[in-house]
């Protein structure tokens, strides 16, 4: 019978896990569909239940439910519990197992750039939930240092108190962080500063990025980012944020399936969708 895979968010019209896991369940011969629904806050624990006495294979959970699906699950792993989000579910014999797939996404997707991030400093810009994940996945990483810069700079230290995994960290304003901006092998931009529409704005000045730096943006509409766009003219390598989208999916379907996709392939598949759209 067919296994059926969901995606649960408000909104959910945009996204493109249904295109991109539904092409894989088709390419690896495996008999399920994946759909997305649109839950609002109020009916998530009637659509969890739902989906647990439908037997569903597995399912993603996007935004605003990824800390408040938690009760709802049977066992959540370390480090999703740690960051408090979850954006993975298995069912694996009726108990539903959370896991977060998007800091470890972006680990994945880094690694194409950067091989290992033992001994480089980072500076992550921003401190919401998406810097969150990236953060404490790259401190249980062993990176040498991580700094964090954020508009409000509470936001920034608070993330580093909250942090189980010892790393060296400094919390820093934007304009603070901007002035030292030499100092990093590694800087992630995770703020939404940037994303279409509000493509002209930066979250801070660029001049003093190093040129042997590598800046990561995890925004991908539009693909290149003013951020990114600045910082490559510096002379930087750059990455946009359809890896990070393309592995955490790549690890949610190995979780679903015990296989690991053709990460090439969903790739060429989002930009395709992206296509036209991208700002
Ligand atoms: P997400 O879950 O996608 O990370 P979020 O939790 O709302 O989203 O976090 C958004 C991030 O973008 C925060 O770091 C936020 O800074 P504050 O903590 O000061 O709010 C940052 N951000 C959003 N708009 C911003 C702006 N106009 N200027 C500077 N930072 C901004």
């Amino acid at each position: 019978m067919k296994k059926l895979f969901a995606v649960l968010g408000d909104p959910i019209g945009h996204s493109m896990s249904p295109i991109m896991h539904n092409d894989l369940f088709s390419y690896y011969q495996i008999d399920a569909h994946y759909l997305p629904f649109h839950v609002k806050n109020d009916d998530l624990e009637d659509a969890v239940k739902g989906l647990r006495a439908l037997g569903v294979g597995g399912f993603n959970i996007t935004v605003p439910h990824k800390s408040a699906i938690i009760p709802f699950l049977d066992e959540v792993e370390e480090l999703a519990l740690n960051i408090g989000a979850v954006n993975t579910v298995v069912n694996d014999g009726g108990k539903l197992i959370g896991y977060n797939t998007d800091g470890p996404g972006f680990l994945r997707g880094l690694e194409l750039y950067m091989p290992s991030i033992e001994g480089k400093k980072v500076l992550l810009i921003g401190a919401g939930g998406a810097a969150r994940g990236i953060y404490f996945t790259l401190a249980k990483e062993k990176a040498l240092a991580i700094d964090i810069a954020n508009r409000t700079v509470e936001k920034a230290s608070g993330l580093i108190e909250a942090c189980p995994y010892s790393t060296s960290s400094s919390a820093y304003t934007l304009d603070e962080a901007s002035r030292n901006l030499e100092e990093y092998d590694l800087i992630i931009q995770t703020t939404t500063i940037g994303m279409s529409p509000k493509i002209a704005e930066l979250p801070l000045n660029v001049t003093n990025i190093k040129k042997q730096a590598l800046v990561c943006d995890i925004i991908y509409n539009p693909l290149e980012t003013l951020f990114l766009q600045e910082a490559k003219e510096i002379g930087a390598s750059i990455q946009n944020g359809i890896d990070m989208f393309v592995f955490q999916g790549a690890l949610a379907f190995e979780k679903w399936t015990g296989i690991f996709p053709d990460a090439e392939r969903m790739r060429e598949n989002v930009l395709n969708q992206l296509g036209g759209k991208t700002c």
